[in-house]
């Protein structure tokens, strides 16, 4: 695999145009990664960058490109595209992900009754992924609950990161970048553990529709010290 943590300097964020992959790629640049921003125009691309540029200092390493060229040029590569295009997205940049970890944002929504938990057949968005994706991707899920709104500022975000992968070592890597980002992550266990994660994204919605927020939250609670960002 060769995903050595050393070896990662290029995130690419796929759909990295969108809500949640600006906030992400705010915060990795912010920590001093390069990041590319993958689009299926380049113009999006290029103006998403000066927007993410715009919250960050001149040094910042942001790049443009169509999201196949992202996909290859990646050390990492991070999926931020709605429920509706994660099938057709996969598919499209399955040879540029060959031997790649993908970091699966994507929460399996179906409109309009997004707080009720639909999961596709395949278990979860992130076992499909892994399914159309095959062995040689090392599919890892996070990032599900954590709302871009609390993405793009410079402030602490009151909600933990699961993370769920088929391998360890890869979600190793994973929990790194999530405390790259300034959060708390977890090592969630198994790609099949993602429904769990996903799901609580329908209910983090409907807590914000009852009270009237943007950005409930979960925080595991009784271990002591662990999972803190050091
Ligand atoms: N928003 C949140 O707070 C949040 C929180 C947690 C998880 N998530 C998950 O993160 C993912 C992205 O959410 P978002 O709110 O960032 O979505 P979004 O802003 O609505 O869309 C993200 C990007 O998806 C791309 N896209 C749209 N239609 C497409 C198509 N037909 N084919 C390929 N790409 C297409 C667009 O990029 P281009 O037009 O540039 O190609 C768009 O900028 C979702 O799966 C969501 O469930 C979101």
């Amino acid at each position: 695999m060769g995903n050595e943590l050393k070896q990662i300097q290029t995130i690419s964020i796929l759909g990295g145009t969108g809500k949640e992959g600006k906030g992400l790629a705010f915060r990795w640049a912010r920590a001093g990664y390069k990041i590319i921003i993958g689009s299926r125009s380049l113009e999006k691309a290029e103006a998403a960058v000066r927007d993410i540029h715009s919250y960050l200092p001149e040094t910042a390493s942001i790049e443009a490109m169509l999201n196949a060229d992202a996909a290859s040029a990646g050390d990492v590569v991070v999926l931020t595209v709605p429920f509706a295009f994660h099938r057709e997205m996969l598919n499209s940049v399955k040879p540029q992900l060959q031997g790649k970890i993908l970091i699966d944002v994507t929460v399996p929504l179906v409109p309009p009754k997004v707080t009720r938990v639909q999961m596709p057949s395949a278990g979860s968005a992130a076992q499909e992924a892994q399914q159309i994706l095959g062995e040689a991707v090392q599919v890892v899920s996070a990032f599900q609950n954590i709302s871009y709104e609390n993405l793009l500022t410079q402030e602490d975000i009151d909600c933990d990161v699961l993370i769920c992968g088929s391998r360890k070592a890869a979600r190793e890597i994973v929990l790194n970048l999530v405390k790259a980002a300034g959060l708390v992550g977890w090592d969630a266990g198994p790609l099949e553990n993602s429904v769990v994660v996903e799901g609580l994204t329908s209910i983090l919605i409907g807590i914000n529709k009852q009270f009237g927020v943007k950005s409930s939250g979960i925080k595991i609670t009784g271990v002591s010290g662990a999972g803190k960002i050091d």
